[in-house]
């Protein structure tokens, strides 16, 4: 589903993602980990078209994206939620929603698309009148994942969904992750929280100043040593 070869990303001289390559296959789920500054967010940037890329490439279903711009990405089926959540805050809860069907081929996909959310998320179903600005954390955190699932995309990219949430609101998102998995979407989950990340991935990556030191079954990362070591800085 998603293929990216020896990816570089520059801001100005400096590289921030430095020769990544991954693979995440149709129907899998796939964390990439990484403590502050390794890098995530840029090469999620980089998937999703917001930022330019200095060599390398990314292919989306066997199509090279690499230089494709990000209105593009809808029509193939991929969707971000990105780091901070990134809501109108001013704008009632269903708006925000509905701005994840502006692009033509996502309102193409979706039928009765607000009540495919409103299944996921109920408390936004009551809360849709309501400025998004106003809702805690964890409800914003639920709408941004709303704003991209209506869409039905075939791929979701998630940057650090667990970021400053309260332990209970973590475990929800986790789970609501693990569903949206269940149902056949492709995921690509950028975290912190490895522990989390890892129990519901098939695969992980490890990065560190912008390279991957290590990638396997999620099965082992969670039990490796060298993991702690190369991620946690432990020895
Ligand atoms: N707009 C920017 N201009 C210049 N350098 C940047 C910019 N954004 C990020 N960087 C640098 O790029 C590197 C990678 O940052 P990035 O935000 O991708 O890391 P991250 O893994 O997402 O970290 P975090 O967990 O804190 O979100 C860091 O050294 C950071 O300082
Ligand atoms: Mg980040």
């Amino acid at each position: 589903m998603l293929e990216v070869t020896d990816l570089v990303v520059n801001y100005g001289e400096a590289a921030a993602v430095r020769g990544v390559s991954m693979t995440v296959a149709e129907g899998s789920t796939v964390s990439l980990i990484g403590s502050n500054g390794a890098g995530k967010t840029t090469l999620v940037k980089a998937l999703m078209g917001l930022q330019p890329v200095t060599s390398g490439s990314i292919q989306v279903a066997d199509q090279d994206i690499t230089h494709r711009p990000a209105a593009d990405r809808p029509d193939l089926g991929v969707a971000v939620v990105p780091e901070g959540r990134r809501l109108f805050p001013a704008m009632t809860v269903r708006d925000n929603l509905l701005i994840g069907l502006h692009h033509p081929a996502a309102r193409g996909r979706a039928r009765d698309p607000l009540g495919f959310v409103f299944d996921l998320f109920p408390v936004l179903a009551k809360r849709q009148r309501q400025q998004a600005g106003t809702m805690s954390g964890g409800e914003q955190q639920m709408v941004a994942l709303g704003r991209a699932l209506i869409s039905r995309p075939r791929l979701l990219i998630l940057d650090e969904p667990s970021l400053g949430l309260a332990p209970v609101i973590v475990d929800q998102v986790f789970e609501i992750i693990g569903r949206i998995a269940g149902e056949g979407v492709t995921v690509l989950l950028a975290e912190q929280n490895m522990q989390r990340a890892l129990e519901l991935s098939d695969h992980g990556y490890v990065i560190a100043d912008g390279q991957v030191v290590m990638a396997a079954p999620a099965s082992e990362l969670l039990v490796s040593d060298g993991v702690r070591h190369a991620y946690l800085g432990e020895p």
